[in-house]
């Protein structure tokens, strides 16, 4: 049940909402008791105000991803997303929604160098949006920087597997762990990043069984992607779950085909200028003497 309600009046409105109490990472955390989450964990990405309003009243969590460089920006890859992207996405995210846990990807470059940079990050991420966590790329490799974080007051979900961040490293995006030693790294890296304090971790693009022995394995829930439905919980690009992209990768269910519906409403807009049959009475301002009738 929805304990606000957004105002939706205008595309312009300031949302009014009902004050209710936001998602907090310890109670994401808490989801998993004992080795299991009764209700999975339901996650999306979202970039803008509009998207968020949406989204938040069917969500636990939404992302503000560095998936944003390819989805907003038609970049190529993750790589080139900055800091004041993730920011100002971010910060409009936070003003659309009033329910989900909003958290936030911190960027390549700008937190593998130390913990005291990621810090320096992820306190500039968290004061200019008011997101309530950030999300990093990376295993066992990470740790030391997530418990700093951590430590410091900064939730983090931890992100491992297929990490895109490290496309140039592993070659490309195929799904991670097809032989044994691979699977082995991956565990180590879930438990690793769970371990160091995070209170949730991203699985992407791994086989069935690597998500399911790190989901029984692990305290904290996994969000999966392209990983097992037995993940604690779920996280797709939301572009993508609605159907906005001709080509996605497999893990990908298109919930909806709003590319196809976009391009018939511009279609009829365009053909009712072109005819002149937009806009009509309705929708212009005439002086009353003017009026028809
Ligand atoms: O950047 C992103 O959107 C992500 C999700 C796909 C998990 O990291």
């Amino acid at each position: 049940m929805s304990t606000f309600t957004i105002d939706t009046s205008t595309s312009r409105a300031t949302p009014s909402p009902v004050p209710g109490k936001r998602t907090t990472a310890p109670s994401i955390r808490a989801r998993k008791a004992d080795g299991r989450t009764e209700q999975p964990i339901v996650m999306l990405t979202a970039y803008t105000m509009r998207l968020a309003q949406l989204l938040d009243p069917h969500c636990d969590m939404l992302l503000v991803g560095d998936s944003l460089g390819q989805v907003i920006y038609g970049l190529p890859t993750t790589i080139p997303v900055t800091l004041d992207m993730m920011c100002a996405h971010g910060a409009a995210v936070v003003r659309g929604s009033w329910h989900a846990l909003v958290a936030i990807d911190m960027p390549f470059g700008s937190y593998e160098e130390s913990p005291e940079q990621a810090f320096r990050s992820a306190s500039r991420v968290m004061k200019e949006t008011g997101a309530a966590a950030v999300k990093l790329e990376g295993g066992e490799a990470m740790a030391a920087t997530i418990a700093f974080l951590v430590a410091r007051g900064i939730p983090v979900i931890g992100h491992v597997g297929l990490t895109p961040q490290a496309v140039n490293a592993l070659g490309g995006y195929r799904a991670r762990g097809r032989d044994d030693a691979e699977a082995s790294k991956i565990l180590a890296d879930a438990r690793a990043v769970s371990e160091a304090g995070a209170f949730a971790l991203v699985l992407e693009g791994v086989m069935e069984e690597i998500a399911d022995e790190a989901t029984r394995s692990i305290s904290c829930p996994t969000i999966g992607i392209g990983a097992s439905a037995q993940c604690d919980g779920q996280v797709l690009v939301t572009e993508d779950m609605l159907g906005l992209f001709e080509r996605t990768p497999r893990f990908v269910k298109r919930f909806d085909d709003l590319a196809a519906r976009i391009g018939e409403a511009a279609a009829a807009y365009a053909g009712e200028v072109r005819s002149r049959a937009f806009p009509t009475e309705e929708q212009i301002y005439r002086t009353p003497a003017k009026r028809s009738s």
